[in-house]
């Protein structure tokens, strides 16, 4: 038994966020180190070259690369909450698939990544989905379209389920909860291009659209969640600032002539080499320079 979602809209009053990267040209601006954070840590072949630059996954074959969808900014831009809305339940299967061979709707399959603030996945992470059927209903009797999972060692996950339908006072969405262990509840909602509602829902918010293409008879989305979950950088990661004014840091390939600051001194790269901790420059003449 389902039961036909009710007007008003989940937040009658809210209105659009007012984020600067809803101007953007082709989405969300998102930097080359962050594309390439996410990729390694997904373990995906990392980039497009070019301006087009993408997650691995988002290119498909004959497709023409999609605007990347990773929110893995550089650890400064979790994702952002939306309400639960009305149509909630605790409880919820676990499971990755929604559907069976027969349900009625377009199949989509949704994946991707759930990062930290320093771009690392995030292993055990609970995804609980829900969503309206392909009538735009929610089913508020039993668990249709209602499922939860947990991201694997490497954070990802897939969902299987078919593409939700509309529902007065709202743009095609799938609502979802995501927890790290221990952490806070995410709240939010999941979004599809190209809707016409989108520019007319309150709650739309292009943060959260996936990126989504045709496959056979359904759909694929990708979506990447950064959770609020601090990290530490592993030692190998690039140093914060670029070489020529950051500080120096094991694991970072530089170039003669970069130059970096380490222990309150600065110094002037000699030979190209990989750092490696016990080479910090006061030890290494040979390769760093002060001044
Ligand atoms: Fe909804």
């Amino acid at each position: 038994m389902t039961e036909r979602s009710a007007v008003p809209p989940e937040e009658p009053g809210g209105s659009p966020r007012t984020d600067p990267r809803q101007t953007a040209p082709g989405g969300r601006p998102i930097s080359r180190k962050s594309l390439l954070r996410a990729a390694v840590a997904a373990s995906a072949v990392p980039l497009v070259a070019g301006g087009g630059a993408a997650l691995a996954r988002d290119t498909g074959s004959g497709a023409a690369p999609l605007a990347p969808t990773p929110a893995c900014d550089d650890g400064d831009d979790p994702t952002p909450d939306q309400m639960e809305g009305p149509y909630f339940k605790p409880d919820s299967p676990l499971r990755t698939s929604l559907v069976t061979s027969s349900t009625p709707g377009v199949p989509l399959t949704v994946s991707g990544y759930v990062f930290g603030r320093a771009c690392k996945p995030l292993t055990g992470v609970l995804l609980d989905f829900w969503q309206a059927d392909t009538g735009g209903a929610y089913d508020m009797a039993g668990f249709a379209f209602r499922g939860h999972q947990f991201t694997g060692a490497d954070g990802s996950f897939t969902l299987r389920t078919i593409v939700p339908g509309l529902y007065p006072g709202r743009t095609r969405h799938i609502h979802v909860k995501a927890q790290a262990p221990g952490r806070p509840v995410l709240t939010t909602q999941l979004y599809f291009p190209g809707e016409p509602r989108n520019t007319t829902d309150a709650l739309f918010d292009p943060a959260l659209l996936m990126n989504v293409r045709s496959a056979g008879p359904g759909r694929e989305g990708t979506f990447d969640f950064v959770l609020d979950v601090a990290q530490q950088p592993d030692p190998t990661d690039p140093p914060t600032d670029p070489p020529g004014g950051g500080g120096w840091a094991a694991g970072t390939t530089y170039r003669a002539g970069d130059r970096v600051t380490y222990g309150g001194g600065s110094y002037r790269c000699l030979q190209a080499h990989t750092a490696l901790a016990g080479w910090e420059p006061p030890l290494v003449p040979a390769l760093w320079e002060r001044g």
